[in-house]
C-alpha cells in the first residue's frame, strides 16, 4: 500500500484520472510454473492469488468495474482435459472461498462466455455466488469463462436477428441501435468499455477478448508472468495510463491551441 491518502491511493493515481473499468488477461500461468520446473497446474493456483490481489487493490482504490479473463473459449476447446479439469475445480473453489470477501466489500461477482457448458457443480456455485452477491455495488468483479469476443458478438447479431424475425426490429431499427444500443445484445449489456486493458506475460494480442468493447481501450502489456503481477505492477500500469491523453480520434486540445499562423489551420 502506497503513501498519500488514507485510503491507500497514492498521490500520483489521482482518483479523477484512474480508470472505471479496468480489462485483465491474466496470462503466463503456465511459463511461471514451467521456469520453476513445476506442473503447469501450480501455476494456475499461484493465479489465482494475483486474482485476489488484483481486486482487493482495485476496491481500495474505487475502481468500480474489473473483468478477468480467466476461460476462453479456445482454452476450453483445445486444452488438455486434466488442465481444464484442474481449473473446473480451482475455479470452483474460489466462487466460494471468495463469497464472504466479495459481500464484506460490497462486490458483485458476474460472469460472462457460454457457461452453459461448464460442468453442472462449477455452474451451481458461480449461480450460487451470483445470487449472494447480485445487490452489492461498489465494484463489479466479472469472469470471462468460457469467452470467446467473436462469439459473443455473433451471438448478439444471433438476438438481433431473431427480433427481426419476429417482426419487433427493422433494418431501420438496426442502424439506429448505434453503438450504445449494440451493447444490449452482448453478453453483459452492464459492462461498460473497458478504459484499461492489462495483459501480462508479454503477448501483444487480444486472444479474443472483448473485441467489441476495446475499440478504444488503452493498452498496457507488462513481461511480469501473472502469477508475479502484483501491488506495485498494477500502480505502474495505473500511473501510465493516468498520464495518457485519450483522444478518440479528435485533435488534442493542446495542438488545436497551438495554432499555425496567419490563418493555416
Ligand atoms: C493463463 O496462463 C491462464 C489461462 C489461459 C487459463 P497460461 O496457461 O496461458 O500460461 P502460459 O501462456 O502457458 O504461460
Ligand atoms: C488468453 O491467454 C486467455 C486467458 C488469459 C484466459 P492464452 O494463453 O489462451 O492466449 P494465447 O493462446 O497465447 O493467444
Ligand atoms: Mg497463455
Amino acid at each position: 500500500m502506497g503513501e498519500g491518502a488514507p485510503d491507500g491511493t497514492r498521490v500520483d493515481l489521482p482518483a479523477e484520472k484512474l480508470p472505471r473499468h479496468i480489462a485483465f488477461i491474466m496470462d503466463g500461468n503456465g511459463r511461471w510454473a514451467r521456469t520453476r520446473g513445476l506442473p503447469r497446474l501450480l501455476g494456475h493456483e499461484n493465479g489465482a492469488s494475483s486474482l485476489r490481489r488484483v481486486t482487493r487493490r482495485c476496491r481500495s482504490l474505487g475502481i468500480p468495474e474489473i473483468t478477468f479473463f480467466a476461460l476462453s473459449t479456445e482454452n476450453f476447446q483445445r486444452r488438455p482435459k486434466t488442465e481444464v479439469g484442474f481449473l473446473m475445480k480451482l475455479l470452483k473453489s474460489y466462487l466460494v472461498s471468495e463469497r464472504e470477501e466479495l459481500l464484506e466489500n460490497d462486490i458483485r461477482l458476474k460472469a460472462v462466455g457460454d457457461v452453459e457448458a461448464l460442468p453442472a457443480d462449477v455452474r451451481a456455485e458461480l449461480a450460487e455466488t451470483e445470487r449472494l452477491t447480485r445487490d452489492r455495488g461498489s465494484m463489479v468483479l466479472r469472469l470471462a469463462l468460457n469467452y470467446g469476443a467473436r462469439q459473443e458478438i455473433l451471438e448478439a447479431v444471433a438476438r438481433i436477428a431473431r427480433e427481426a424475425r419476429a417482426g419487433r426490429l427493422t433494418e431501420e431499427d438496426v442502424r439506429a441501435l448505434g453503438e450504445r444500443g449494440f451493447r444490449r445484445y452482448l453478453a453483459d449489456p452492464e459492462m461498460t468499455d473497458p478504459d484499461l486493458l492489462i495483459r501480462t506475460a508479454g503477448e501483444y494480442r487480444l486472444s479474443n477478448f472483448l473485441l467489441w468493447q476495446c475499440s478504444y481501450t488503452e493498452i498496457w502489456v507488462t513481461q511480469e508472468l501473472w502469477p508475479d503481477f502484483d501491488v506495485p505492477q498494477l500502480d505502474e500500469a495505473l500511473r501510465a495510463y493516468c498520464s495518457r491523453e485519450r483522444k478518440y480520434g479528435a485533435v488534442s486540445p493542446a495542438d488545436l491551441a497551438a495554432r499555425c499562423p496567419q490563418g493555416h489551420a
